[in-house]
């Protein structure tokens, strides 16, 4: 059996989240500058979200680019960028014709202004199609959105929005650039890299974590349906016991 008929379709996770590494090993690997990696990691993205939207999964979040990799060579992060903005353009089409919806989470007033143009109009041109909704973290950092989050909060109890006593898990979530998205269920690494690197660290409190050798560019719809596998083979006990888990499931 192949492995995407091995996914139950009726338990799928409804939103994946991929920590997108390995561009610049694979770079090195063919003998080429990083950048060469960065480029050709883009076919990687383009196969997981048709993946990913071709099974049904409602959510696919991919980080792109976080806050701290605004401290690498000048010369990266302008190509980083400048790939960033020629992508966009070019996939807007291919995103309308798969009904899938832009959207954007991270600092995204600290991009290029061009760049912030450019993904803000894309993100209008797809804004009514319904079958997934693909995110881009960029400028992206779990902690920075915990600061800006406190810092909204802070705002709303001045403002007598809110008082603390009210303040509970729902509210944070709230403040969150992740607002209305459910949880990831599944979040993915690639290049071998055992760590979450400031991503999404409130919303993969219970997500299962599958990390994989493969290196970014090389990443294709199998090794999503393997992750997809792998990830309805494990027990998702959320603090109970097993027996109570499945006890619940025999009686559905
Ligand atoms: C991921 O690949 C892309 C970004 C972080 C922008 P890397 O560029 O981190 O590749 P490695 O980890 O150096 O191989
Ligand atoms: C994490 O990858 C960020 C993105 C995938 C955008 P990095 O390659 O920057 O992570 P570290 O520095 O190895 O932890
Ligand atoms: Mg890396």
């Amino acid at each position: 059996m192949s492995l995407k008929d091995q996914i139950n379709t009726s338990q799928l996770p409804k939103h994946i989240a991929i920590i997108m590494d390995g561009n610049g090993r694979w770079a090195k690997q063919h003998g080429q500058h990083r950048v060469f990696g960065h480029r050709n990691g883009v076919t990687a993205v383009r196969e997981s979200a048709e993946a990913a939207a071709e099974l049904g999964i409602d959510y696919l979040t991919l980080y792109a680019f976080s806050t701290e990799n605004w401290n690498r060579p000048r010369m990266e992060v302008n190509a980083l960028m400048q790939l960033l903005l020629q992508t966009i353009n070019n996939e807007i089409t291919t995103l309308n014709k798969n009904n899938i919806r832009l959207n954007a989470i991270g600092d995204l007033d600290s991009l290029p202004a061009v760049n912030r143009k450019h993904l803000l109009k894309a993100i209008d041109a797809t804004r009514n199609n319904t079958r997934m909704t693909l995110t881009l973290a960029l400028s992206y950092s779990s902690r920075w959105e915990i600061v800006q989050a406190a810092k909204k909060l802070a705002d709303k109890i001045i403002r007598g929005e809110c008082t603390p006593e009210m303040v509970d898990q729902q509210c944070i979530e709230g403040l969150l650039t992740t607002d209305g998205m459910p949880d990831p269920e599944l979040l993915i690494r690639t290049s071998g890299e055992f760590r979450i690197s400031n991503f999404m660290l409130w919303q993969i409190a219970y997500a299962e974590l599958y990390f994989t050798q493969t290196l970014w560019p090389d990443f294709r719809k199998e090794d999503l349906y393997a992750a997809i596998v792998d990830f309805q083979h494990r027990e998702r006990r959320f603090g109970k016991t097993s027996e109570q888990i499945t006890k619940v499931n025999d009686q559905q």
